[in-house]
C-alpha cells in the first residue's frame, strides 16, 4: 500500500487514531501530523513515529485541537498547510464513548449534546476545513500495469462505528451521534465526488483501545459479551482497523468513494 504523501490524523493521541498515524510513518508517508485534544499524548506519539518512519526526510508534528470548535479545527488545517503545503490523507478518528447507560426516558441530555458535539459535529468541522483545502489540490498520479491514472487530490477517512448502522438499547446518545456522523459523511462525499476527492467511512466493531477498556471497567459484563458474541471471540486490535483505513487512503482504493466499510469480524453480516 503506497501512502507516501502528507497525512493528518485527528485523534492520534490514542487507540485507532494513534495506530493509524504510526502506520502512516511506518509505510512511508512523507509527513504525519498527530492532532488531538490530548496534546501530550499526540506529541509523544509524534516523537515515537520518528523511530519507525521509513521515508527519507520524514517530518512530523503534533497539534492541539478540539474538534468541537470549528476555529480550532480551522487553525489545525491551516498549520498543516503552512508546514507542508498539501494534505493527501486526512483521518478523522477523534471520538468519545457514552459514560452512562440510559434508555430513552432517562437519557441525560447533557451527555447527548456532548457526544453529538464530538462524534458528529466534530466530524463535520473536520470535513469542512479539510475539504476546503483538499478538493482544489492538484491530483496525484500512480503508474499501474495498464498505465498512469489519477488518484485524485486526496482521501478523507472518517472513523465512526458499527453503531452508525445498528442500534443497541440504552445507548441513544452514542448511536444518534454515529448515525448523524454517517449522514454528514455521505452528504459530503456526494457533494464533492466530481472533484475526485474521496470521502469514506470506516465502521469498527469492538476494538481493543482505551475507550473500550474504560467501557469494560464500567460494565465488566462486556468482557463476556465480546467473547460470546464476536465471531472470533475477541475485539479487533487497533492495527486491524488502521489497516482498513490505510486501504482507503491508498491508490488501491482510487475508485472507492462515499462508502462505509464495516470491520467487525462479520458479527453484523446477517443484520446490516
Ligand atoms: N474502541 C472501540 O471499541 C470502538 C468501536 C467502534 C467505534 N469506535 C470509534 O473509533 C473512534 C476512535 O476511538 P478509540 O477507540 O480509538 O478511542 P480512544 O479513546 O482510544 O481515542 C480517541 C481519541 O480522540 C481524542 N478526542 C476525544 N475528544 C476529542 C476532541 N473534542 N477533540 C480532539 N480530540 C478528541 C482523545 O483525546 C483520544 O486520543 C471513535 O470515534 C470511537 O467512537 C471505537
Amino acid at each position: 500500500m503506497d501512502v507516501n504523501g502528507i497525512s493528518l490524523v485527528v485523534g492520534a493521541g490514542s487507540g485507532i487514531g494513534l495506530e493509524t498515524a504510526l502506520l502512516f510513518a511506518e509505510r512511508g508517508a512523507k509527513a504525519v501530523v498527530f492532532a488531538d485534544q490530548a496534546f501530550g499524548a499526540a506529541s509523544e506519539a509524534s516523537e515515537k513515529s520518528k523511530s519507525i518512519a521509513t521515508a527519507t526526510d520524514y517530518q512530523t508534528m503534533a497539534i492541539a485541537v478540539d474538534v468541537r470548535d470549528r476555529a480550532s479545527v480551522k487553525s489545525m488545517v491551516e498549520e498543516v498547510m503552512k508546514q507542508f503545503g498539501r494534505l493527501d490523507y486526512a483521518v478523522n478518528s477523534a471520538g468519545t464513548g457514552r459514560k452512562t447507560e440510559a434508555d430513552v426516558t432517562s437519557l441525560d441530555e447533557s451527555e447527548y449534546d456532548l457526544l453529538h458535539d464530538i462524534n458528529a459535529k466534530g466530524i463535520l468541522h473536520c470535513l469542512q476545513e479539510e475539504i476546503a483545502v483538499m478538493k482544489n489540490q492538484e491530483p496525484a498520479y500512480v503508474e499501474g500495469r495498464n498505465g498512469r491514472r489519477s488518484i485524485g487530490p486526496g482521501s478523507i477517512i472518517n472513523v465512526t462505528s458499527l453503531s452508525s448502522s445498528v442500534c443497541s438499547p440504552n445507548s441513544i446518545a452514542y448511536t444518534a451521534s454515529k448515525f448523524a456522523a454517517k449522514s454528514i459523511i455521505k452528504c459530503a462525499a456526494i457533494e464533492n465526488r466530481r472533484s475526485g476527492l474521496r470521502i469514506n467511512e470506516v465502521c469498527p466493531g469492538y476494538t481493543d483501545t482505551p475507550m473500550l477498556r474504560l467501557g469494560m471497567k464500567r460494565q465488566p459484563e462486556m468482557i463476556d459479551l465480546i467473547k460470546k458474541a464476536m465471531p472470533l471471540g475477541r475485539a479487533a486490535t487497533p492495527e486491524e482497523i488502521a489497516n482498513v483505513i490505510h486501504f482507503l487512503a491508498s491508490p488501491g482504493a482510487s475508485f472507492v468513494n462515499g462508502q462505509s466499510i464495516i470491520a467487525d469480524s462479520g458479527v453484523s453480516a446477517s443484520i446490516v
